[in-house]
C-alpha cells in the first residue's frame, strides 16, 4: 500500500510539473481519483525527521487517537512529546536560545471544524509545552494569540509552571556561538581552545550558517482522523539565536499553518519570514480547494516563492500538506544533493498511517546554497 500510493503520488506530481500546459485536464483527473478511492485515515504527516524522536511523535498522536481522542487531542499530543525532548534543540525545552540567551517560544494549534478555530502563543518564556496553551487561547479565549508576558500570565493562569528551559548543552552552544560573535567584541573564550576567537567567515561561522539556512526541523504536524476531521500543530523556538522578540512563522495562522476540514491542511518550516511573505500554509490549502493535490499545491507555492525571488532564492523552506482524502506531499525550496550520485534529492517529511511509520522524501525544486552563496549572504 504504501509504495504504490507513493508511487501513484510521485506519478501525479510529475504530470502535474508538466502540467502548467495542461492545468485543468491534470486537476480534474486527480479530483475525481481522489474522491474515487476509500480515504486513507487515520493519518499524520509532520516535517519533523529527527530520529531520535519522531517515531515517538506520531506514535503518541495515534495513541491519542486509538484512546479516542480527536485530531486536535493528536496533534496536541504528538506536538507535546517534541516540545519535552531536550534532544530535539529546535522545539521547546533544550531548544537553542536567543541572542540573550534564553527561550521564546512559538507555537499555534489549528481545528478544521467548528469554523476554522485557533490558538496561538508567540514568544513565550518558560513553558515547556506552548502548544498546550495555545490550545487554550483558541477553547478558553475570545482571542486568537497570545504574546509574551500576556501568555505567559495566561499560562501561569490555567496551572502551567515556569521552568528554566536552557539545558547545559544549549547554554555551551549558545556561549560559543557568543565568544565567535565579532573580532570586536568584547567576549573571549578559554584560552586552551583553539580557534576560540576566530575571523568572519571561517569554516565554523559557514557550519553555522548553514545550519540556519537548512534547519527545517521544527515541527509541524498534520492530523486526519477517523472521522475525517482534520486538525494541525507547530511549535518552534524560532532561529537559533534570534533576536529577542522576533517572532517567526509558526504562530501565524495561514504563514506556517492552515486547517480547512473542506479541503485539507498545510503547515511549513524552515525560514519563517519568508513563509510569512508568502502565506504559504494558506496558499497551498487554497490551490487544494482549486483542484491541486497536496503534492502539486506544495510544489506550486515553492515555485511561486522561487520566482519572487527571480529564480536565487536566499532561504529553504519545506511545505508538507494532506487533504481529506488522505493524500500528502512535501516540496521545498531547496532540497539536497546526494554526496554519491551528486543528485538533487528532495527533503524528508514523516509520515504514519495504517501502512505504519516511515520516513518519505519530498520534492527540493533547487539545491542548496553553495559555501559561497551562503557567505556572501548578510547575515553576520
Ligand atoms: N520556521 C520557524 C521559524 O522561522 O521561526
Amino acid at each position: 500500500m504504501t509504495s504504490s500510493r507513493f508511487t501513484r503520488r510521485r506519478l501525479v506530481s510529475a504530470i502535474a510539473g508538466a502540467g502548467a500546459a495542461l492545468p485543468f485536464l491534470g486537476r480534474v483527473a486527480f479530483a475525481r481519483q481522489a474522491a474515487a478511492r476509500a480515504p486513507n485515515r487515520p493519518l499524520i504527516v509532520t516535517s519533523k525527521t529527527f530520529a531520535q524522536v519522531r517515531e515517538k511523535i506520531t506514535g503518541a498522536g495515534m495513541a491519542a487517537l486509538q484512546n479516542g481522542g480527536s485530531a486536535l487531542d493528536a496533534a496536541e499530543k504528538a506536538v507535546n512529546v517534541s516540545e519535552s525532548d531536550p534532544l530535539d534543540t529546535t522545539v521547546g525545552y533544550g531548544g537553542d536560545p536567543n541572542e540573550e540567551g534564553f527561550l521564546q517560544l512559538d507555537a499555534s494549534i489549528m481545528s478544521g471544524r467548528d469554523g476554522c478555530a485557533s490558538g496561538a502563543v508567540a514568544a513565550l518564556e518558560n513553558i515547556r509545552t506552548p502548544v498546550s496553551v495555545a490550545r487554550l487561547v483558541m477553547e478558553r479565549t475570545d482571542h486568537s494569540m497570545l504574546v509574551g508576558k500576556g501568555a505567559l500570565k495566561f499560562a501561569r493562569m490555567h496551572g502551567f509552571k515556569e521552568e528554566d528551559l536552557l539545558t547545559d548543552q544549549a547554554r555551551d552552544h549558545w556561549r560559543e556561538w557568543k565568544e565567535n560573535l565579532n573580532p570586536r567584541d568584547y567576549y573571549f573564550g578559554p584560552k586552551d581552545r583553539p580557534g576560540a576567537r576566530p575571523a568572519p567567515r571561517t569554516p565554523g561561522d559557514l557550519e553555522d550558517l548553514r545550519r540556519r539556512f537548512e534547519d527545517l526541523d521544527s515541527i509541524t504536524l498534520l492530523v486526519l482522523d477517523g472521522h475525517g476531521d482534520i486538525a494541525g500543530a507547530t511549535s518552534t523556538v524560532g532561529h537559533h539565536f534570534k533576536i529577542v522578540g522576533r517572532v517567526g512563522d509558526s504562530p501565524i495562522i495561514g504563514a506556517g499553518l492552515y486547517v480547512d476540514n473542506a479541503v485539507g491542511a498545510a503547515g511549513a518550516t524552515g525560514h519563517g519570514d519568508e513563509i510569512i511573505r508568502h502565506c504559504a500554509s494558506f496558499h497551498v490549502v487554497e490551490k487544494m480547494r482549486d483542484g491541486l493535490s497536496p503534492q502539486q499545491a506544495c510544489e506550486f507555492v515553492c515555485r511561486r516563492a522561487i520566482e519572487r525571488h527571480d529564480g536565487r532564492p536566499m532561504f529553504n523552506f519545506k511545505l508538507v500538506a494532506l487533504d481529506r482524502h488522505g493524500d500528502y506531499g512535501c516540496c521545498s525550496v531547496r532540497g539536497r544533493v546526494d554526496a554519491a550520485t551528486k543528485a538533487l534529492t528532495g527533503q524528508g517529511f514523516f509520515v504514519h498511517d495504517a501502512a505504519g511509520a516511515r520516513l518519505e522524501e519530498g520534492r527540493g525544486l533547487l539545491p542548496p546554497l553553495t559555501d559561497e552563496e551562503l557567505a556572501a549572504l548578510p547575515w553576520r
